[in-house]
């Protein structure tokens, strides 16, 4: 048993300071004094928010793609994790030679017995047919809650493709996620670059124009509406993507939507930094101005959006994105930050913003859970509940570096950053498995069903 005292804790309707009781892997008691069982593990919060284990919604461990494979498997990458606080992820899967079942297997294999922290699966839509459309229903049987479908990238489906994809998906009550750019434009602009002979990294950000976000995110919605059926958008960047899912909603489609930390504390001047390290922050959707950072936190304030991820995609600087640094288009793209995701989201908007820390709590952990099917076993500090917790420091200032965290990438593109609060202790399931600071336990991570 571990008993937190005096902690703030965050529910999903205010702050209480008191105490929180874990009996094996459940919350089992929580009120403002509640009695030390003999022999419980006690835990001193003073001073720290006690939150419901963070849910990072968006990573890509252990991802191979067209021009190299990531830096993190699931074994570093969920270490990150839950350095940062975060103790379940939901993690891309992508098709088996055309099969979603087998795809579905063969991540569940890479995955288990590799996890620090609880994990679960988003399934990649990259082609549209007969097959993939039966398999649908059987995947969903199989713990799959949510697919997700690219408007940009080779893989991208057409707009009856997505409409196919969604009817499919309906009967299931499934979420449909998109990655929302518009893949015939980025690749005519690319090739307009390519003629030019401009491929240095500064033009990245110039073939993926908000406009292109934005158009990407009306057309997608439109295809869930023609079908009322929901829909959510990830990775949000820019100004233009937010006033088009305010418009669709004015509309009366349903679109809900995620954006992620570094769209908040980092911007498209990192593009010209010398010696091509640019290329480090080569991502899609690319960063954006200050602008769109203002408009993304307002826009977070208010409440137009329901999660943030990290979208952890690592790739090294040496030796992967550094060899393409003369040809923007062959640079991977993607960032490592699953590990800085929660306390980076958690000084822009709880220090900076003045967001209540149970607004922020329902952005980092109770509305994912709720979108991917895992309310209320995860994502709310309440009796019956999983033992997930987060303890954050609200006094410890800290700079994010390289050197301290644990992405098996040679760089993290939130270097140098201060941030005041921080993640001191993490339980998953009842076990403590990060005591100030530092990883006690690992591979405890189950693949929630
Ligand atoms: O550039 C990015 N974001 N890479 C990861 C894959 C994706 O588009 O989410
Ligand atoms: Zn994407
Ligand atoms: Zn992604
Ligand atoms: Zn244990």
């Amino acid at each position: 048993m571990i008993i937190i005292q005096q902690g703030e804790l965050v529910l999903t309707d205010r702050i209480l300071t008191g105490d929180l009781l874990i009996d094996g892997d459940k919350i089992v008691a929580i009120d403002e004094h509640v009695p030390v069982p003999e022999g419980a593990k006690v835990i001193d919060a003073k001073g720290c928010y006690v939150f419901p284990g963070f849910i990072d919604p968006h990573t890509h461990f252990q991802m191979t793609n067209a021009l190299a494979s990531t830096a993190d498997d699931f074994d570093s990458g969920t270490k990150a994790a839950i350095l940062g606080g975060t103790t379940s992820i939901i993690n891309f899967a992508s098709p088996e030679e055309g099969s979603l079942c087998k795809g579905l297997e063969v991540h569940k294999e890479r995955a288990a017995g590799h996890c620090s922290c609880d994990y679960k699966f988003h399934m990649e839509l990259v082609e549209m047919n007969d097959t993939v459309a039966g398999e649908i229903p059987k995947v969903v049987e199989a713990g799959v809650s949510s697919f997700k479908v690219y408007l940009a990238y080779g893989f991208r489906l057409t707009d009856r493709e997505i409409y196919d994809a969604i009817e499919a998906i309906k009967p299931t009550g499934a979420l449909v996620g998109a990655h929302c750019e518009n893949g015939d434009l980025i690749d005519a602009l690319v090739a307009d670059k390519r003629k030019r002979g401009e491929l240095d990294i500064s033009n990245h950000p110039l073939t993926r124009p908000a406009m292109i976000e934005s158009e990407s995110i009306k057309r997608f919605s439109t295809i869930g509406a023609s079908l009322e059926y929901p829909v959510h958008v990830v990775h949000v960047s820019s100004k233009e993507g937010v006033e088009e899912i305010l418009r669709e909603r004015a509309l009366g489609h349903t679109v809900t939507c995620e954006t992620c930390p570094q769209y908040l504390v980092l911007d498209e001047s990192r593009y010209s930094l010398p010696n091509y390290e640019g290329a480090k922050y080569v991502m899609s959707p690319p960063l954006r101005t200050k602008v769109d950072q203002m408009t993304l936190k307002e826009a977070l304030v208010n409440g137009t959006f329901q999660t943030i991820g990290s979208d952890h995609c690592s790739f090294n600087f040496e030796g992967q994105k550094l060899k393409s640094r003369h040809d923007f288009t062959r640079i991977p793209g993607g960032i490592p930050g699953a590990e800085e995701r929660g306390i980076v989201a958690y000084d822009v908007l709880v220090n900076q913003c003045n967001m209540s820390a149970v607004d922020f709590m329902k952005l980092v952990s109770e509305n994912p859970a709720k979108l991917y099917g895992m309310y209320p076993k995860k994502g709310t500090l309440a009796v019956g509940s999983d033992g997930d917790i987060t303890i954050v420091d609200k006094s410890v200032e800290h700079v994010l570096s390289k050197e301290s965290a644990h992405t098996k990438a040679d760089y993290i593109p939130y270097e140098g950053i201060s941030v005041t609060g921080k993640v001191r202790d993490v339980i998953l399931r009842g076990h403590h498995v990060v005591q100030d600071g530092s990883l006690t336990e690992s591979y405890l991570g189950e693949c929630i069903p």
